[in-house]
């Protein structure tokens, strides 16, 4: 309120001025009524009060106009200023400045244009009455939680949009393990598709057993589902050892575990590619790594003190005796196979497997077996910026799995808190969006960017997502992108927070 010349009245007056001016400013703002209008018949503008302002970025709307109803959805809502001059007592004014909503959004139906259609939030039966009419009969549902604005509406996706890659991000603690955990439930409960999980921090190895607390009936839907994970650790006890066999890398693979560059080292990287050739021929000069350093051949007997030097004879993944992951992979006895990651000792190690299994999943893609291949903090696995050569070579695998999978099956999931640490190339491919709680507005940005079919204003609201929530959009749910709560699962996690007991008050 600025144009009052508080000069010319008394002090006891100004103060009701100021009241006067404040009761029209709210009686303007509260007349501001919630209307829409359609200039295309596609999108829409929205103006509210904020007064008991019912309408929400990512919640649904009728707008009800003279000749018919629509359904739409707010992507974007903001409170915009603007300065009226609103007459006084005594011939004086003021200029004052009102606040009201408004907003943008998608119409979900068919349609002319309109104008000042009447807003209002949907009612939940609405919202699940047009879902249904929206869904495929033929393919199975993942129930997910629920939508946010439209309580008990169940926030389900088309499993057959993970024949797309599916991208998802937030920030630490924003929920991805806990939601992913439960997606991959459905996945496992809901349909037949096999799943390989690249598991860093062992958080999917509780995957086949349920929680203690577990409603009986959702149990009981699960209850086929354990004997279809299998657990693959370095951890005792482990449902398999994780285990690999040097000669079944790939040569390139052998080379960078080895520390070996094809060009600077080419006479010794000849040497290696020889050797395994011979194995390869039935003549095996090399079925292990520590068969090298004790080889009658001097070539061989070098390459083995390489191996010894830079301590990967000593790992703890190399066997010649027990089962291979990668013959696993070849010839799958479980549905779910979890590589738990998290249980090795070295960093090397986690490459070095997560690189093989990329790398086999790609060799076996003529068998065009569809397989979702789940990689968590994947900017360790697909970095944009990867720190040695065997970071290299696993990057440059998920780029042509990403690239090129999709059509022999090959779907990633892949999940991080630093969307800018993964590569573009494994980013830009992804046609499914889960995005949780993110801080930073420069990387929601950039996501925007990457997935332009998702409404930017829709993304905007990322930073104020509690726990568990997420904007859900791609083929996943091609009815648009939804704000969903995710529910709770039926599995056991396997690295949920630490409880805060060391927090407690010392004194009484
Ligand atoms: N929907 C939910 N309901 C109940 N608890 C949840 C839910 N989502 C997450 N949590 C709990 O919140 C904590 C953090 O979740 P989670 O580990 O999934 O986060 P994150 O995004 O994977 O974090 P980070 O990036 O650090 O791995 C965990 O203790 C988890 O059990
Ligand atoms: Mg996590």
């Amino acid at each position: 309120m600025s144009d009052v010349d508080a000069s010319e009245v008394a002090q006891d007056d100004l103060g009701q001025h100021i009241a006067h001016y404040r009761d029209v400013r709210e009686r303007i703002e509260r007349a501001t009524l919630p209307l829409a209008t359609s200039v295309d018949g596609l999108t829409f503008e929205v103006q509210a009060s904020l007064h008991g302002l019912s309408l929400r970025r990512g919640g649904y709307v009728v707008l009800e106009h003279d000749g018919g109803r629509r359904f739409g959805q707010i992507t974007d809502l903001t409170s915009q200023a603007a300065d009226v001059q609103i007459p006084g007592t005594g011939g004086s004014s003021a200029s004052v400045r009102i606040h009201v909503a408004v907003g943008h959004g998608l119409l979900l139906d068919r349609g002319d244009p309109f104008h000042e259609a009447q807003a209002r939030p949907a009612l939940p039966d609405e919202v699940s009455g047009w879902l249904e009419g929206t869904r495929r009969p033929d393919r199975a549902s993942l129930v997910i939680g629920e939508l946010l604005f439209a309580p008990g509406v169940t926030a389900e996706l088309d499993s057959g949009g993970l024949n797309r890659h599916t991208f998802m991000c937030g920030q630490s603690g924003s929920g991805k393990t806990y939601s992913l955990g439960l997606l991959l439930e459905r996945v496992l409960a809901e349909t037949t598709l096999r799943i390989v999980i690249l598991d860093p921090n062992s958080d999917y190895v509780g995957l086949g057993r349920l929680r203690e607390d577990v409603d009986p009936a959702r149990a009981e839907g699960y209850r086929a589902v354990p004997g279809d994970v299998a657990v693959w650790s370095n951890e005792p006890g482990a449902d398999h050892l994780l285990r690999l066999r040097f000669p079944e890398l790939d040569s390139r693979t052998q080379g960078a575990v080895l520390g070996l560059d094809p060009i600077a080292d080419r006479d010794e990287y000849a040497v290696l590619t020889d050797l395994l050739r011979a194995t390869e021929r039935g003549q095996p000069i090399v079925t292990g790594l520590d068969q090298l350093a004790g080889s009658s051949n001097p070539s061989a007997q070098q390459l083995g003190s390489r191996a010894v030097n830079l301590g990967v004879l000593d790992w703890e993944i190399w066997s010649p005796d027990e089962p291979s992951l990668l013959q696993e992979l070849k010839e799958p006895t479980s549905r779910c196979v979890v590589v738990d990651l998290g249980s090795l000792e070295t960093l090397e190690e986690q490459r070095t497997v997560a690189d093989a299994v990329l790398g086999s999943l790609w060799s076996l893609r003529r068998a065009r077996e569809p397989v979702l291949i789940v990689i968590d903090e994947a900017h360790n696995i697909c970095s944009a910026d990867p720190s040695n050569r065997v970071s290299t070579i696993t990057t440059e695998r998920a780029v042509q799995v990403a690239a090129e999978g999709r059509k022999f099956g090959l779907y990633l999931l892949v999940s991080t808190q630093r969307p800018n640490k993964v590569h573009e190339n494994v980013v830009s491919q992804c046609d499914n969006l889960l995005l949780m709680r993110m801080n930073s507005m420069a990387d929601v940005g950039d996501l925007s960017r990457l997935f332009s079919f998702v409404p930017p204003g829709l993304m905007a609201g990322a930073p104020s997502f509690g726990l568990g929530q997420a904007l859900v959009a791609g083929k996943i749910f091609p009815q648009g992108g939804a704000y969903v709560q995710m529910g709770d699962r039926v599995s056991q996690e396997g690295g949920a927070d630490i409880p805060t007991t060391w927090a407690r008050s010392r004194t009484p």
